[in-house]
């Protein structure tokens, strides 16, 4: 099965891709992670993306689609995977439809979770990461036990460069998801649209009972 999450920046894709992840055992591939993973090597890939990255826009389709098809030809892959953060626009999701159908194989379901302007600046700037296993947290919404330190590894917390104020106003006016890419998959049936405003725990049920 091939899945698709959208959203606006802090919509909770992430959050909600790891839970899935956990529960189904599906692979999650998340551009964003694989950008930032780059960023921290110092590569010429993460050079290029943080060029973008740092200002809220999006990486050019020819890194991002290369990347990213590249990712889903390794053998983990072969029989499935939930996609946070790609496609980001109609370009990358007719990549992607391609590379899969080339493989007898398509997007089963898009789901689009929603959320509030305002929330999503909340959400953004309360957000902590793990910098060893990568976990969400939010400071106020779901808390580590100890301020700073990963309840699942017990590694240390930080916030991500692109979540400071100014940049995450670019990015909230850059990075919705565009009507012609909503458009491309309620037409073919598979997209479902759900309310991410409510509690994590009930966002994680609709997005399963979406994708049963
Ligand atoms: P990426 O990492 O994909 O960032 P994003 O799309 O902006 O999404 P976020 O990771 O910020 O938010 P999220 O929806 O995952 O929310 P989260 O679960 O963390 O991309 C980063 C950059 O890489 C982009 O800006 C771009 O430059 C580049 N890039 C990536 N993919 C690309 C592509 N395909 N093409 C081109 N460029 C690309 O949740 C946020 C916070 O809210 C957390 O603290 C969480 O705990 C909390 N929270 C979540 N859900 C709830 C809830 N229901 N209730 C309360 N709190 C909640």
């Amino acid at each position: 099965m091939y899945i698709v999450l959208l959203g606006p920046p802090g919509a909770g894709k992430g959050t909600q891709a790891q839970r899935i992840a956990a529960a189904t055992g599906l692979l999650h591939i998340s551009t964003g992670d694989m950008f930032r993973e780059h960023v921290k090597n110092n590569t010429e890939l993460g050079q290029l993306a943080n060029q973008y990255m740092s200002r809220g826009e999006l990486v050019p389709d020819e890194i991002t689609i290369r990347m990213l098809l590249e990712r889903i030809s390794r053998d983990d892959a072969q029989a499935g995977a939930m996609f946070d953060g790609f496609p980001r626009n109609l370009a990358q999701a007719i990549a992607l439809d391609q590379a899969l159908a080339s493989r007898g194989a398509r997007v089963d379901r898009a789901l689009l979770i929603t959320v509030s302007d305002e929330e999503l600046v909340n959400r953004l700037s309360g957000r902590w990461i793990c910098r060893q296993c990568g976990r969400l947290y939010h400071q106020q919404n779901d808390p580590p036990q100890k301020p700073g330190i990963c309840d699942t590894c017990g590694g240390q917390l930080y916030q991500r460069d692109d979540d400071k104020p100014e940049v995450v106003r670019e990015r909230l006016q850059k990075q919705k998801p565009p009507a012609d890419l909503i458009q491309h998959y309620r037409q073919a049936g598979v997209l479902r649209e759900i309310d991410g405003q409510r509690p994590l725990d009930e966002v994680t049920q609709a997005l399963l009972e979406a994708i049963k």
